[in-house]
């Protein structure tokens, strides 16, 4: 069971019905992701990223295919079972973290409020406290969130949403709507976690520089993972240290994904550099590599 993914989506796909189109959000996404891991999620505005988080955080049904997180099928989930898994398996965190906020009340109180199931109130107000020290905001328990800036409040939202020890840490664009400093801040704050507590954490991002400090990338395209880029072991241990993001492009190795069926996607830019027309390419296995160049003679 240890050495199963904690995540794990075979030939995901989910179609949304309105009432005179059908939009296929995600295409048969594969991909699974190991417990402990800290990985990022890239891709063009409507490739399906949300979609993608939304499916794992149990807050839409997919359409077809295979969706095991933390060994549970959640094509089988009963909706009482469901309510159970996204209090107990997932926490959430949002660009827009207003969702999950309450203005009037303190950073500390907003805290506590996710802990339906501790009885204590004493223990929920340790365990609120403790969860703001590891955000980085025991100073400003007392605030109220009103009071707070935008990335003190975002760091509220995490603190929440680690509020009912989940197993897995999903957030949408958690620094989509702060400045750079704040979102590398927030960025590292979820890279501690990750370290200290061995929580998997999802990031879906817009930032390249970002993505950079991950150990995993993966890229969605019309709703399938068309490439993944893997931190190279030599930075693991130096990432820290790692101030100027110019030198980072070099960090990571980045992969084109092959599907079940053996499909690679050739990125558009691609194509157009081998002045690619039509739908047909050359292939040919040479010296163990294989050569794709465009049609003709
Ligand atoms: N509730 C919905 N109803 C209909 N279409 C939707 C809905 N949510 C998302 N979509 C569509 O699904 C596609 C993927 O959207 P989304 O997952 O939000 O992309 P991303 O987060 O990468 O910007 C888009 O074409 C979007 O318009
Ligand atoms: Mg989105």
């Amino acid at each position: 069971m240890a050495n199963e993914p904690i995540i794990l989506c075979d030939n995901l796909v989910k179609i949304y019905k309105t009432k005179d189109i059908e939009v296929l959000a995600l295409q048969g996404l594969e991909i699974s992701i190991d417990r402990g891991e800290l990985m990022a999620i890239i891709g063009n505005s409507g490739s399906g990223k949300s979609t993608f988080l939304n499916m794992i955080g149990g807050l839409d049904r997919p359409s077809a295919g295979k969706l095991i997180v933390d060994g549970k099928d959640l094509f089988k989930l009963s909706e009482r079972e469901l309510v159970e898994y996204k209090r107990s398996t997932v926490g959430f965190v949002w660009q827009n973290n207003a969702r999950n906020l309450l203005p009037y009340l303190t950073a500390w109180q907003n805290v506590q409020m996710p802990m339906l199931f501790e009885k204590s109130a004493q223990k929920k107000k340790e365990r609120a406290l403790e969860l703001l020290d590891m955000v980085g905001l025991n100073r400003k328990k007392n605030s109220r969130l009103s009071q707070l800036s935008g990335g003190e409040q975002q760091r509220v939202a995490i603190a929440i949403a680690l509020a009912n020890s989940p197993k897995i840490l999903l957030a949408d664009e958690p620094t989509g709507a702060v400045d750079v400093k704040t979102g590398a801040y927030i960025l590292d704050m979820f890279r501690q976690i990750n370290k200290d507590t061995g929580l998997t954490v999802v990031i879906v991002t817009h930032d390249r520089m970002l993505s950079k400090k991950v150990n995993r990338v993966a890229a969605i395209r019309d709703g399938k993972i068309s490439s993944e880029r893997i931190m190279k072991e030599s930075y693991i241990e130096r990432l820290n240290e790692i101030t100027s993001l110019t030198e980072i492009d070099e960090v990571q190795d980045e992969f084109a994904i092959l599907d079940r069926a053996g499909r690679v996607q050739i990125p558009r830019d691609v194509l157009d550099q081998l002045g690619v027309e039509g739908n047909k390419v050359r292939m040919e296995v040479k010296n163990g590599e294989l050569v794709i160049r465009k049609a003709g003679k």
